[in-house]
């Protein structure tokens, strides 16, 4: 993988990550942790007729918006909480001209939020559904829990047994949603 990759969205990370920070490993690392689990995903669905190289890209810049945040546990000062990496990182990417990738930034928290969710959680972020609907993007958002970023380990995989209590302690349905793609991505 990647040898064909467009060098763009390492260009994109390149303008927001410094390459010698800790960060910039934690992101790139998942960031292709993501990718790859994402592309085997959606090689279990081929009549859904996903876009592998728009999954590679988008998986590597789902989470660009990280730096934006106050999570200091990645080496990030931003200002505001991580909740908000998600539209952060699609307000990035559309200003990048990639309003495709942008949208997976957007949708990619637990299994999605919808606008209901936001406004009963007082999520500080935009009330609007922020759910994956393309195959592409369902396929990121469902990679990315299989891993966490972590300032000590880097890459933290999670087992599907700790995603699903995890999704379980939500009680909005969103294990469901989960196990639900497991049946069609594993
Ligand atoms: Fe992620």
């Amino acid at each position: 993988m990647f040898n064909k990759l467009s060098t763009r969205p390492l260009d994109i990370i390149h303008e927001y990550y410094d390459p010698g920070s800790r960060t910039y490993e934690i992101l790139l690392r998942h960031g292709k942790l993501v990718a790859q689990k994402a592309m085997d995903a959606a090689k279990k669905v081929p009549h859904l007729n996903p876009d592998m190289n728009f999954i590679e890209e988008a998986a590597l810049l789902h989470d660009i918006g990280i730096f934006q945040t106050d999570t200091p546990q990645l080496g990030c000062s931003g200002k505001y909480p991580y909740v908000c990496h998600g539209y952060l990182g699609r307000e990035l990417l559309e200003k990048a001209g990639l309003p495709r990738h942008a949208l997976v930034c957007e949708r990619h928290l637990g299994v999605g939020i919808s606008a209901e969710e936001i406004i009963k959680n007082g999520f500080p972020v935009p009330e609007r559904d922020m759910i994956p609907l393309s195959v592409e993007e369902q396929v990121v958002c469902y990679a990315d829990k299989f891993f966490s970023k972590d300032w000590t380990l880097i890459a933290k995989n999670n087992s599907e047994e700790e995603i699903i209590r995890v999704l379980e302690s939500y009680g909005n349905g969103s294990a469901e949603k989960f196990k639900e793609w497991q049946m069609l991505f594993e």
